[in-house]
Order: structure tokens, then C-alpha cells, then sequence
């Protein structure tokens, strides 16, 4: 498995990671916990040292999960969690863990999200620490200096953004270097191309592009009639609603096509453009399933050239995408 840094913190990770929101949440039928760790543990296996969760997965679950399935190998891992969302406590419309009802990186917020998620990962320290979305009620400088104390007392060793605009994620770098900033980027999603990728590279921050595979439609997986039961997160987006899913199946028609030209498969391609993006790019596509996991690690050997990318951007810019990528109440929680 290749290696890659995660920007001037220097922080070396395997070049993709391991997302494991979707053990937990989003994406059903889910697996049983023990299947889930054999997953993980294959791919600890197979060279895969980043892990990604959060808090709020579940909520607390996804957490618990993959501090077991660490447990044998804690030290030569790195564990990503994520903090900055208001959890109310569990009741019998919110179910046992209770949910999120907005977000808070108050200091002493974060201080009892720290302490909770260690407990819960089974570990003295989170390596990579995110603010899961930026709180407009609390100056990043704050959240910043909050990391700093956290990092002095070796609760965290790094830490990042999620979402954040470049004028937070400078704000931020400056009081408390930033390692990786982590948001949605893919191929049918480029959106920090604007002002985020030409931030980071200018500040040496490492970027882990989140939903790299797009939910899994950049997989080829899906068809005009492809419909998603309620419980799936992908029900409630309008990019897959049967509206607007036969035009966005035009770009997916030309990522099956890069994969015919190269004989690999269209994840392998979208996983592949990824990391042709930028030397400090991570990707960290979600699966449950141990062949999928061997058919996505296998893109770090898709390579591009200069007028590949060239064409291929040129290409993607013709595409509308159409429908949000997220819900109203989810979307306006992100900075633009
Ligand atoms: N910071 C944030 O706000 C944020 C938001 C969303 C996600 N994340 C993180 O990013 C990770 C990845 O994002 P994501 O899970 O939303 O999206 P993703 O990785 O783009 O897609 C996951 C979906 O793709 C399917 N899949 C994976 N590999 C496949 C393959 N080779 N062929 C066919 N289907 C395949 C998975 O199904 P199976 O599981 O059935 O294989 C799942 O349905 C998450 O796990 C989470 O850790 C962070």
C-alpha cells in the first residue's frame, strides 16, 4: 500500500483511508458488528492505517466499533474523530443514543467530546481531530485555542476542519497549524476546486475529500430506476431523486468510459483522479464489503497524465449536475 503526508505536519497515512460512517449509518442493509470489524481488520491488513469517525456517527456507536476493532493494532493506526455537533440525550422519540439538534464547539463542549470519544475509542489519544462543521456562535480562533490546549495535554495529536471555508481554514491554521481539512470532493462534486484546494496547497494542509465515490453512483452501481429505501440517506438527496438521476447518470456514463479506455473499473477511477488531484489528497471511500475494499485500494495504481486531467476536467465542466448534494437543514450547516 502506498503512503502519503498529510501536508507539512507531516503526518504519513496509507493513500487512502478506511471511512466507516457506513457501518453505522446512511447506507443500509448494514452489517453485524463482527462482520464490521473483520472489514476493518482486512483493511488494517491490506496496509490501510487511516481510519475515519466521528461522534456522531450513530451517535457514540460508530465509535465504540471501531475502537474494538483497533484495539489489536491502536498503535500502528491512525484514528480520525470529529467533534462540534449538539447531542441531546437519548429518549423514546430520539431513540437510546439520542441525535443532533444543532452544533456547539463551545470549549467546554469540546473538552466533553473529547473525554467521551477517547472512553468510547478506547484510546489515550485521537491522532486526527476535526471540527465536524464550523459553529458560527464560537470565533474559530477559539475552537483553535481550544485544539492547542488539547494537543499540549496529548489528548490530540492533529487536527482539521470539515466543510470549512478558506477564510476559516486560514484563521484557523494561523492560531493552530491545521493538518487536514476534510469536505465532499469527487467527481460530481468540485467544489472546493474554487477557493479550498488553492488554500490548502498554499498553506501546506493535506485534504481528505469525503463521499469520494459519490455515494457510490460514481461506482457505476446505479441506473435510472435505482430507487432508495427510506432509511438511506441517498433517499433524501435530491441529486438522487428518479427526477434528476437520469441526468446525472450522463457523467457516470463517461467515468465508465475512462474505465473501459484504462481497464480498471469506474471507482477505481474516481478514486484514481482523486489522488492525481494533489499530493496531499487522502480519499476515504466507505465500504462494507471486503471485495469492494480490494477493488477501491487498487486505485492507487490508476495513473493520469497532465492531458488526461486536462481533458478530463474539460470533460466533467460540461456536465450539469443537478439536484443539492445534501438536504436544506444539513447543506446550510456548511460554510460556503
Ligand atoms: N466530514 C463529513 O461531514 C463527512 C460526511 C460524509 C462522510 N464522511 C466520511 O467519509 C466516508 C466516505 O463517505 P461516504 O461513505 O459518504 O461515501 P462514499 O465513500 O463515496 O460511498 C460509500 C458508498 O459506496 C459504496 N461502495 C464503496 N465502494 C464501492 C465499490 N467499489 N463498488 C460499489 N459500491 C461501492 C458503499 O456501499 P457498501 O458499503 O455496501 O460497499 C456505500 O454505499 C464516510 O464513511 C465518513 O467516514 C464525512
Amino acid at each position: 500500500m502506498k503512503s502519503r503526508i498529510l501536508g507539512n505536519s507531516r503526518l504519513k497515512v496509507s493513500a487512502l483511508g478506511l471511512g466507516c460512517m457506513g457501518f453505522t449509518q446512511s447506507y443500509p442493509p448494514y452489517i453485524s458488528d463482527e462482520e464490521a470489524i473483520k472489514v476493518i481488520r482486512t483493511a488494517y491488513e491490506k496496509g490501510v492505517t487511516l481510519f475515519d469517525t466521528a461522534e456522531v456517527y450513530g451517535p457514540y456507536t460508530n465509535e465504540v466499533l471501531l475502537g474494538k476493532a483497533l484495539a489489536p493494532f491502536r498503535d500502528e493506526v491512525v484514528i480520525a474523530s470529529k467533534f462540534g455537533f449538539d447531542l441531546v440525550k437519548g429518549n423514546d422519540t430520539d431513540g437510546p443514543n439520542g441525535r443532533a439538534v444543532g452544533l456547539s464547539s463551545r470549549p467546554e463542549s469540546i473538552r466533553l467530546a473529547v473525554e467521551g470519544s477517547l472512553q468510547r475509542l478506547g484510546t489515550d489519544r485521537i491522532d486526527l481531530y476535526y471540527q465536524h462543521r464550523v459553529d458560527p456562535t464560537v470565533p474559530i480562533e477559539d475552537v483553535a485555542g481550544t485544539i492547542g490546549d488539547l494537543i499540549t495535554e496529548g489528548k490530540v495529536l492533529y487536527w482539521g476542519l470539515s466543510e470549512a471555508s478558506a477564510d476559516t481554514i486560514r484563521r484557523a491554521h494561523h492560531i493552530q497549524p491545521l493538518t487536514a481539512v476534510q469536505s465532499e470532493y469527487s467527481m460530481w462534486y468540485r467544489a472546493p476546486e474554487e477557493n479550498v484546494l488553492p488554500a490548502l496547497r498554499q498553506l501546506g494542509i493535506g485534504f481528505v475529500p469525503f463521499s469520494p465515490l459519490g455515494k457510490a453512483i460514481l461506482t457505476g452501481r446505479f441506473d435510472q430506476n435505482s430507487t432508495f429505501d427510506s432509511d438511506d440517506f441517498r433517499s433524501q438527496i435530491a441529486r438522487f431523486s428518479p427526477d434528476n438521476l437520469s441526468q446525472n447518470l450522463q457523467l457516470v456514463d463517461y467515468v465508465k468510459l475512462l474505465a473501459s479506455n484504462k481497464n480498471v473499473t469506474p471507482a477505481q477511477i474516481a478514486l484514481g483522479w482523486l489522488l492525481a488531484q494533489y499530493d496531499y489528497i487522502v480519499p476515504i471511500p466507505g465500504t462494507k464489503k471486503v471485495e469492494r475494499l480490494d477493488e477501491n485500494l487498487a486505485s492507487t495504481g490508476v495513473a493520469f497524465s497532465q492531458s488526461e486531467l486536462e481533458d478530463i476536467r474539460q470533460t466533467l465542466n460540461k456536465f450539469a449536475v443537478v439536484g443539492e448534494r445534501y438536504p436544506e437543514s444539513q447543506e446550510k450547516l456548511t460554510e460556503k
